[in-house]
């Protein structure tokens, strides 16, 4: 039996209760990697779509029909505004007629690395007076346990005058968005969902049943929020072992990307991780400190987490300390030398790059005295951030035979599909492959260091 059911079932109402009115109108609130994928997917199952975000720029874009993320049609966009299925505002009051509302908004850290939710908090405030009987609120930011049952709940119930499980209904259902994975697709990725009371979470999986083929009822909006966690901390674990593995098989000259590749023949208790220059993202660099933080208040200690993150956070001094190695091999220093960076977004094939360890080894190799570029044709030009300011406006450098050989050596950082590698082998003086990117090609003798 599952939970749901179980759920449905000990709670023995004395008079049948009155069916829970179909959810037909929905708010997603932050219109960003998630949120938009998301609404675009209630949008085409039947819903009718309102999304809330800050930022009026993105607002005017999806009312005309545009997208701002590379793997997210914009045509997808249009078609569902021009359906009037969805729409987009920085209304709050929106809310007023809508039976649920989703929450996607930031959760980064702060300069301390600790969590800052002050994203959901100010979502939460802004919506709570506009918070109608019988509304359900639904947050999806990945965070620490007990978010959504006490700070989130807390500014709802502050701001409306109505109580959490009896006037509206709470939930937490994290998101599990892998962007521009072509096999990750909203509607097929199974849902965790966690109620703060059992009608919570009935009504939940009610909501996202409409859009989304499985949906798993877990027991409280904790479990379901220990369950993203568990998720993100498995990666960033895992990330860390290959990572440490790298620098220790190179000592003994054995190529860690041979070895992963060997390994994953093994048909069970095995899944294959790739080593790279770090970790980037809005996610695995970030979420696992959510709970190393709020383990504290119950004196537990994160010591995976921790040293993970040690391992993963040091890549990038790998990644320069082989960069002056080649430089070293050629008779340079680093000071002075033109070093390129390939790739600017933190994975492939996508536009996003916060968090990126090519920023790190931008800013450590710019330290040592190199003069440093990037080539992302994803990331043009570097928009105005609150991580690195400093970099806003310095563009990707053009693609072409001349300005690639101009650099005394290129660092692999994120290896997109439309990169040319075989040109890259071709015309760059050296290269330190952070991706082995440069396995698939032709390359001379002695030009690629592994790192
Ligand atoms: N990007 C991913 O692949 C991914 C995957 C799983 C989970 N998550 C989690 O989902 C959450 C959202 O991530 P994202 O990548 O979509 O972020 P994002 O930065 O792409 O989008 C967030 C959006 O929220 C808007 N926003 C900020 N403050 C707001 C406010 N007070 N009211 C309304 N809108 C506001 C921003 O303008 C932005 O459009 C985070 O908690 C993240 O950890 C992200």
């Amino acid at each position: 039996m599952s939970l749901l059911e179980k759920d449905v079932t000990t709670s023995t109402p004395k008079a049948p209760p009155a069916p829970a009115p179909a959810i037909t109108d929905i708010a997603i609130v932050g219109l960003g990697y998630v949120g938009l994928p998301l609404s675009l997917q209630f949008a085409r199952c039947g819903a009718t779509v309102v999304g809330l975000d800050v930022d009026s720029a993105k607002i005017e874009a999806l009312n005309a029909g545009q997208s701002y993320i590379k793997h997210i049609d914009g045509v997808a966009v249009a078609r569902e505004v021009d359906r009037k299925a969805f729409s987009a505002s920085t209304d709050f009051a929106r809310i007023r007629d809508v039976q649920a509302v989703i929450i996607c908004v930031p959760t980064p850290l702060s300069k301390n690395r600790e969590p800052d939710i002050s994203y959901i908090v100010e979502t939460g405030k802004a919506m709570a007076p506009h918070l109608q009987k019988g509304t359900l609120v639904a947050l999806e930011s990945t965070t620490y346990p007990g978010t959504t049952d006490e700070d989130l709940r807390k500014v709802l119930e502050e701001g409306s005058g109505l109580k959490a499980g009896t006037d509206f209904h709470l939930a937490f259902s994290p998101e599990r968005e892998d962007p521009a994975n072509p096999s990750s697709v909203v509607a097929t990725i199974p849902k965790v969902v966690g109620g703060y009371t059992p009608a919570c979470l009935e009504k939940a999986v009610a909501l996202y049943s409409i859009a989304i083929k499985t949906v798993v009822p877990v027991s409280s909006c904790r479990v379901a929020e220990a369950t993203k966690l568990l998720e993100n901390i498995f990666r960033s674990v895992n990330i860390a072992l290959v990572n440490e593995l790298k620098r220790v098989y190179a000592a003994m000259d054995i190529d860690i990307w041979e070895v992963v590749d060997a390994a994953k023949t093994k048909p069970f208790g095995f899944m294959a991780f790739y080593p790279g220059p770090g970790l980037g993202g809005h996610c695995i660099p970030i979420d696992p400190f959510y709970l190393t933080w709020k383990a504290r208040e119950f004196e537990q200690h994160t010591r995976f987490i921790e040293l993970a993150g040690e391992i993963n956070t040091s890549m990038p001094d790998y990644v320069v300390g082989r960069v002056g190695e080649a430089l070293n091999a050629a008779a340079k220093p680093i000071k002075g030398s033109r070093v390129l960076i390939v790739g600017l977004a933190y994975k492939p094939n996508v536009d996003d790059e916060r968090e990126s360890p090519s920023y790190r080894l931008l800013e450590k190799l710019k330290q040592r005295g190199a003069e440093v570029a990037y080539y992302d044709p994803y990331v043009p030009v570097i928009r105005q951030t609150r991580e690195h300011p400093h970099w806003a406006g310095t563009e990707s450098i053009a693609w072409d035979q001349k300005t690639i050989a101009a650099f005394d050596a290129v660092v692999v950082a994120t290896a997109h599909d439309c990169v040319n590698h075989q040109e890259l082998a071709d015309w760059a003086e050296c290269i330190i492959d952070t991706r082995n990117a440069m396995a698939k090609v032709k390359v001379a003798r002695g030009k690629v260091w592994k790192a």
